[in-house]
C-alpha cells in the first residue's frame, strides 16, 4: 500500500467511527462522552440534552448530507458562522432574510452572492423543529454545523457550548462595517479582530479556516494584473502560481466570478497547508499573503505550517471564543441586539 492508500484507509476508519452513533443517536454529553467542562459563562454544554436529545446527531447528518452532494458547503459553513459572530455577535442575524423595513446581511458586500449554505441550515432547522418544535435556535445550529463541517474535512473536533438565543434583527451596514475586506491592511484587520476581543494569535489561527474553500477573481485580481496601481503583478506572487491565476482569470473577463481554491495545496482538506503556501508565496488573498510580513504574525504562520498539532488546538480555541462574541442568553440581553433573542421558528425570519 501506498501512503495514499493508507492515508485513505485511515481517514475512512476515523469516519465511520465518527458517524458510527448516528445508528443509536444519543446526546453529545451522554455519561462517558463528557470530555469537557459542562458550564461555559451563560452557555453550557449540554444545554439540549434533556429538551433536544437527538440535536447534535441531527446537524451532523444534514452536514454530512449536505457534503455529499456538495463537497464545497463545509467550507461555506464554516465562513457562514464567522461572518455570523462577526458581526454584532452570534445570534443569526446573517440567515436573516430582507425585509420591507430591514435590510440585512445576506446582500451586505461581503456576502452578496458570496456566501453559501442558507438552504442547508434551512434544511437542519426543519429537521430540528420535527424532532424539538420551537426549542433550538438557529445560532447555536449554524455553531454546530461549522464544527460538524471542520470535523468531516479532516479537522479538530471541539465542544460547542449552547443555549444562544436567536437575534430579531440584522444590519447590511453593520456587515459592510465589520467583516474583514481582503483589501485593506493587517493592521485594519487586525483592528477589526481587537474590537471582537479576538487577539493577533486569533487572527493568525482562524485565517487558516482558509484551508478550505474558494474565493472569486474580483477578490484578488489586482494582484494579477495591477498591483497597487503599477500595471505589473504583485512580484511577491510565485511565478507559475500567477500565471495559473492568470489563466484562471484573465484580465478580458470582467465577470470576475470564476473560482480559485484558497488553499490550492489541499483544496478541501482541513489541514495546516495554508500556512505552507503562506511561507511560499502561492497565498491567494492579499490579506492571506499579508500575515507573512509582519514578523509576529510570521513567526506563527512558520510555527503553524511545521506543526499541524498545534494549528488544530489553536484553531479550535479560537473557534470557541469566536463563538461566545456577543451571545444573547435568557436573563442576559445582549447589547447591540435589540436586546431580546428568541428562537426562531424558520431561520430566515423573527417570529
Ligand atoms: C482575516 C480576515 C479575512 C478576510 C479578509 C477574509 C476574506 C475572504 C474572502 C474575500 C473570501 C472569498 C469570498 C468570495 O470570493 O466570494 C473568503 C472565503 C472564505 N473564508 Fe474568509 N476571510 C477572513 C477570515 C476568515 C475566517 C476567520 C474564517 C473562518 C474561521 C474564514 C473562512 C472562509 C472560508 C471557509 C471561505 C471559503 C468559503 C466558500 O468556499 O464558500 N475567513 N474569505
Ligand atoms: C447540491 O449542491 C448544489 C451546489 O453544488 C446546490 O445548488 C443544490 O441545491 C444542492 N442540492 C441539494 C439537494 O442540497
Ligand atoms: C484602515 O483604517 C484606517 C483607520 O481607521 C482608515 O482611515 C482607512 O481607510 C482603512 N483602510 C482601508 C483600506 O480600509
Ligand atoms: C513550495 O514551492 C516549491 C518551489 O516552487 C515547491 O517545490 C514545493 O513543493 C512547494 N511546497 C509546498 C508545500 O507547496
Amino acid at each position: 500500500m501506498d501512503h495514499k492508500t493508507i492515508y485513505n484507509s485511515v481517514a475512512f476508519f476515523c469516519l465511520v467511527l465518527y458517524l458510527l452513533p448516528l445508528i443509536n443517536a444519543r446526546p453529545e454529553t451522554t455519561a462517558g462522552y463528557n470530555f469537557y467542562d459542562k458550564s461555559d459563562g451563560q452557555l453550557s454544554y449540554n444545554f439540549y440534552d434533556k429538551s433536544c436529545p437527538k440535536l447534535a446527531m441531527i446537524v451532523r447528518l444534514g452536514v454530512w448530507a449536505a457534503f455529499k452532494n456538495d463537497s464545497r458547503i463545509g467550507a461555506s459553513l464554516l465562513r457562514l458562522h464567522f461572518h455570523d459572530c462577526f458581526v454584532d455577535g452570534c445570534e443569526g442575524s446573517v440567515l436573516l432574510d430582507d425585509t420591507k423595513d430591514m435590510k440585512g446581511e445576506k446582500n451586505a458586500a461581503p456576502n452578496r452572492n458570496s456566501a453559501r449554505g442558507f438552504e442547508v441550515i434551512d434544511r437542519i432547522k426543519a429537521d430540528v423543529e420535527n424532532s424539538c418544535p420551537s426549542t433550538v435556535s438557529c445560532v447555536d445550529i449554524l455553531a454546530l454545523a461549522a464544527r460538524e463541517a471542520v470535523v468531516m474535512s479532516g479537522g479538530p473536533f471541539w465542544g460547542v457550548s449552547l443555549g444562544r438565543l436567536d437575534g430579531v434583527s440584522a444590519s447590511e451596514k453593520s456587515a459592510n462595517e465589520q467583516l474583514p475586506s481582503p483589501f485593506e491592511p493587517l493592521e485594519n484587520i487586525t483592528a477589526k479582530f481587537a474590537s471582537k476581543g479576538l487577539d493577533v494569535k486569533d487572527m493568525v489561527a482562524l485565517s487558516g479556516g482558509h484551508t478550505l474553500g474558494f474565493a472569486q477573481c474580483f477578490t484578488f485580481k489586482n494582484r494579477l494584473f495591477n498591483h497597487k496601481g503599477t500595471g505589473k503583478p504583485d512580484p511577491s506572487l510565485d511565478s507559475s502560481f500567477l500565471s495559473n491565476l492568470q489563466t484562471i482569470c484573465p484580465d478580458t473577463d470582467s465577470s470576475n466570478t470564476k473560482l480559485a481554491p484558497l488553499d490550492s495545496l489541499s483544496i478541501n482538506r482541513f489541514d495546516n497547508t495554508y500556512y505552507k503556501s503562506l511561507l511560499n508565496n502561492t497565498a491567494l488573498l492579499d490579506s492571506d499573503q499579508a500575515l507573512l510580513r509582519d514578523s509576529k504574525t510570521a513567526a506563527m504562520v512558520k510555527a503553524y505550517s511545521a506543526d499541524p498539532f498545534l494549528f488544530s488546538t489553536d484553531f479550535a480555541a479560537s473557534m470557541i471564543k469566536l463563538a461566545k462574541i456577543g451571545v444573547i442568553t435568557t436573563g442576559q440581553p445582549a447589547a447591540g441586539a435589540g436586546g431580546v433573542g428568541q428562537i426562531r421558528k424558520k431561520c430566515g425570519s423573527v417570529n
